[in-house]
């Protein structure tokens, strides 16, 4: 299919399960070239021995963990000098920590707290502060960063990961601001989607309901949020920034 991010050059950070996933295939299937990378090896060798020759071909990836700055640093300038250009980067890198949906704010250890922050907060303070440096980018790039529905509301028991969340969306709304349209930057809001982290909250916690009564009564899809991120990747959204999506089958109403 070709689109306007047929021959794009993306960074998907979290690419390897989930939302993350489901983008990096929506986007080598529309021929843009993928640099991937995740924290999680096995689930990158996943993803590379399921590919195609051709999405192959076109796709770089390694090992990195978001939350280590240099690490970040040096796989967006790898990922360029591989590919000659990166045209945007995606954030799926994230956390609802070990106790969302049951630990209140006092029973929240302060190793908890650092661990959410470190990888929901830091880690888009690693993306941005070293994508959004002038010149390193392409004209007219975009980056999208994963939120939450819960970056505009609280969370019962959820209380960090929700100010997580919350930190985030004022990052990337400043950041839109800061680059002027030099580089589009916008958040994504998912509400509850059918993905492994998704599937190990239910497995944890009875009855896991963030959002009990959406008017589009089911759990939201991968394809359906890397949907609307493509779509914020590419030029045919040239004219969004600063801005937060919500796909939450109108949870957030
Ligand atoms: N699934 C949901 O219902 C839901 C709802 C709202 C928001 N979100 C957010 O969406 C994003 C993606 O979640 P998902 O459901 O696709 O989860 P997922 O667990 O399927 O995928 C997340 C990916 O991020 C990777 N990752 C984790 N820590 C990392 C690190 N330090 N460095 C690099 N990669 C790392 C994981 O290995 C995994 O491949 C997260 O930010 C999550 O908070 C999920």
């Amino acid at each position: 299919m070709t689109s306007s991010t047929t021959a794009m050059t993306y960074v998907i950070i979290g690419g390897a399960s989930g939302m993350g996933l489901a983008t990096v295939q929506t986007l080598l299937a529309r021929g843009s070239e993928v640099a991937v990378c995740d924290i999680s090896e096995e689930n990158l060798e996943t993803l590379l021995a399921h590919l195609t020759p051709e999405a192959s071909s076109k796709c770089f990836a390694k090992p990195v963990d978001v939350t280590d700055r240099s690490a970040v640093n040096f796989f967006f300038h790898a990922a360029k000098e591989h590919f000659g250009k990166l045209n945007g980067i995606a954030n799926f890198a994230g956390t609802g920590g070990h106790g969302l949906g049951t630990d209140a704010v006092w029973q929240t250890s302060e190793d908890e707290y650092n661990f959410i922050m470190d990888l929901n907060v830091k880690g888009l303070f690693n993306v941005l502060s070293s994508a959004l440096v002038p010149g390193f980018l392409s004209k007219h790039a975009s980056v999208v960063h994963i939120g939450s529905i819960f970056s505009e509301k609280g969370f019962l028991n959820g209380a960090v990961f929700a100010a997580s969340k919350h930190a985030a969306l004022g990052m990337v709304r400043s950041a839109a601001k800061e680059t002027k349209g030099r580089v589009r930057v916008n958040c994504v809001l998912p509400g509850v989607i059918d993905t492994p982290m998704h599937r190990a909250n239910l497995a944890r916690v009875k009855n896991f309901t963030p959002t009990p009564a959406t008017p589009i009564p089911r759990d939201g899809t991968a394809q359906e949020v890397a949907n609307v991120v493509t779509f914020l990747l590419s030029e045919e959204s040239s004219f969004v920034t600063g801005d937060a999506w919500n796909v939450d089958g109108g949870a957030n109403a």
